[in-house]
């Protein structure tokens, strides 16, 4: 029985993989579709922090330190977490989430990234029903993508059949700080249309759907 919030946190070992990105958007599909989220802010650079400074987030962004208070107010929170994150503290997200998202550029820095914190998660007894690797900064029709998923799926990493594509909406959004739904460009609402899909098939992972 689910006691207490939904908890998803979006992690890897590397850096610039679109964690915050994911996290701030998947938290938003999750607070629009009436849910009352939380982000919990992970990195002690506070990227997801200062986006949510525009004060046009749909969800509260906080230190992931005052989780200990009131987290019963919320019906989900999402985990922003730092690049680097050490084994130990990867293991203990990964405890106290529901599922961890692993961003994967289709490239040898975020493969590799999901590749050995997916490793590193199996090594702390994490099984594979709580992780998957969601991929982003996908080239439409990309072939690169699609090498990037079998050598994921070869070495037996889940993988979200939704992924995200690669677009300067993103960074746009993040310069702007408001969500890539608010850019007016068509390319940006099939960005966060993206990440509906994302976020519906993480909501389906959860409820016990296989990805
Ligand atoms: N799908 C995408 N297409 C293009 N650019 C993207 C995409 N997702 C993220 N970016 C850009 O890539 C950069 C890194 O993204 P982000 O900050 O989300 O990664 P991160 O994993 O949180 O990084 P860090 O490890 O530094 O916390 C940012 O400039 C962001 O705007
Ligand atoms: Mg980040």
């Amino acid at each position: 029985m689910q006691t207490g919030p939904l908890v998803v946190s979006v992690a890897s070992l590397k850096g610039g993989v679109g964690k915050t990105t994911s996290a701030i958007h998947i938290a938003a599909h999750l607070a629009l579709s009436g849910r009352r989220v939380l982000l919990a802010d992970g990195d002690r650079i506070r990227t997801a922090t200062a986006w949510a400074r525009g004060g046009s987030l749909p969800f509260p962004v906080l230190p992931i330190t005052a989780l200990a208070r009131g987290v019963s107010a919320y019906d989900a929170v999402v985990m922003d977490t730092e690049g680097g994150v050490e084994n130990g503290k990867l293991v203990e997200y990964a405890q106290t989430s529901d599922l961890i998202v692993l961003p994967t550029s289709p490239d040898i820095n975020g493969l590799d990234g999901a590749a050995q914190t997916a490793e590193v998660l199996r090594g702390g007894g994490v099984g594979p029903q709580r992780y998957v690797a969601l991929m982003t900064m996908v080239r439409p029709a990309g072939m690169k993508d699609i090498q990037a998923r079998k050598g994921l799926s070869e070495l037996g990493v889940p993988i979200l059949k939704a992924g995200i594509r690669i677009s300067e909406a993103f960074r746009d959004a993040s310069n702007a700080a408001v969500l890539v739904r608010d850019i007016r460009s068509e390319v940006a609402q099939r960005c966060w249309n993206d990440y509906g899909a994302v976020t519906a098939q993480i909501l389906a992972l959860i409820a016990g759907d296989q990805p």
